[in-house]
């Protein structure tokens, strides 16, 4: 098995790592107080109680009702950049060089806090964490499924701005994903993507839903990346789909045993997808709910994966950075 510190060095890239899902409880209740904020009476009172709570989730949807509840707290500009800027300074310390992160809009407008404010927060911690860290950034934002098509054709409507001025450099799709398949979802993808012929495309598929809603992602949708995906495993077709159009699968180890999607890491199908040549990056989803970061990611799967050796993860390591959506001098650089 190879040393974490080892991992710790390797040039890490983040490509799924929502910035709500940063939260720590121990940000949480500071902000509830600084920002007078009524929690919903059965919600935990302490940053213990919470942290109990997280240890384990039902599933994706259990998960989400305390991640929705948390997103509450933040309120003004400084909120959402100290909540990325938090974020950045822990994964600097974990090796991270680049991250590609999501963030939820409608999450935030739906309680009259205006997309201005909430990009401008987080694009202000990105920007320090170039200055400070020399981490390059992009946000991705996404829409949520559980939201009315019509009303998510709206949020790209107010969003059109930063997307025009390339603020936003992709479109994401999370949230409960099997009542929400991506059809759904045509009309908001082709609209964003009239906006900024270089916006990017992702999707989280495959998750909870079956491989088919990874094929519908890229058919329909016309995702170059899938979120999670890990449900690809089951359909040959797919595989080599994903392997000949280099098509990145984002896979969120922790996250999938905390939501209970495998029982332990080594469930997930990692050596086949090296074994086809899909090509994948490791990731940490909602670091303050999942019990881990970058790293905590890549030490799991190191000891779920013993048999790999520098290597495998030299190869993992430069799969992550080629997948990227980094300049061409930048990947070069990584490399
Ligand atoms: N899946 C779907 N929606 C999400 C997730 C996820 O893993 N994290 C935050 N929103
Ligand atoms: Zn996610």
């Amino acid at each position: 098995m190879v040393s974490a510190e080892f991992l710790q060095e390797l040039p890490k890239c983040e490509h799924h790592l929502h910035l709500e899902g940063t939260l720590e409880p121990d940000l949480l209740f500071p902000l509830v107080k600084r920002n007078n904020i009524t929690l919903p009476d059965d919600f935990p009172k302490s940053v213990e109680e919470l942290n109990e709570k997280y240890k384990q989730f039902r599933d994706l949807q259990d998960f989400l009702d305390y991640y929705y509840t948390g997103t509450n707290v933040l309120i003004k500009e400084q909120d959402f950049f100290d909540l990325a800027w938090a974020y950045f300074q822990k994964a600097h310390k974990q090796g991270l060089v680049h991250a590609e992160v999501f963030y939820d809009p409608q999450s935030h407008t739906s309680r009259g806090i205006s997309i201005e404010t909430v990009t401008k927060g987080f694009q202000r911690a990105c920007d320090k964490a170039l200055i400070e860290f020399k981490i390059t950034s992009k946000l991705i934002m996404c829409l949520l499924r559980h939201i009315e098509p019509e009303e998510c054709l709206k949020t790209i409507e107010e969003a059109t701005p930063f997307i025009k001025d390339g603020t936003i450099s992709a479109l994401g799709l999370d949230s409960a994903e099997k009542p929400f398949p991506p059809n759904l979802f045509v009309e908001c993808y082709q609209k964003a993507s009239s906006l900024n012929e270089n916006l990017r495309l992702t999707a989280h598929a495959g998750e909870e839903g079956t491989a088919q809603y990874v094929s519908d992602a890229l058919d329909l949708l016309q995702v170059t990346r899938i979120d999670h995906g890990i449900n690809s495993q089951y359909d040959d077709e797919l595989l080599d789909r994903l392997a000949r159009d280099q098509i990145l699968l984002t896979i969120c180890p922790l996250s999938n045993v905390k939501l209970q999607v495998v029982q332990s890491v080594s469930e997930l199908p990692l050596q086949k997808f090296l074994d086809r040549n899909v090509p994948f990056s490791l990731n940490s989803d909602d670091p303050a709910y999942f019990g881990g970061y970058i790293l905590e990611n890549y030490v799991q799967v190191s000891k779920d994966f013993p048999h790999w050796d520098h290597k495998t993860w030299g190869r993992i390591a430069k799969n992550a950075i080629n997948g990227s959506w980094c300049e061409n001098k930048r990947k070069n650089d990584l490399l």
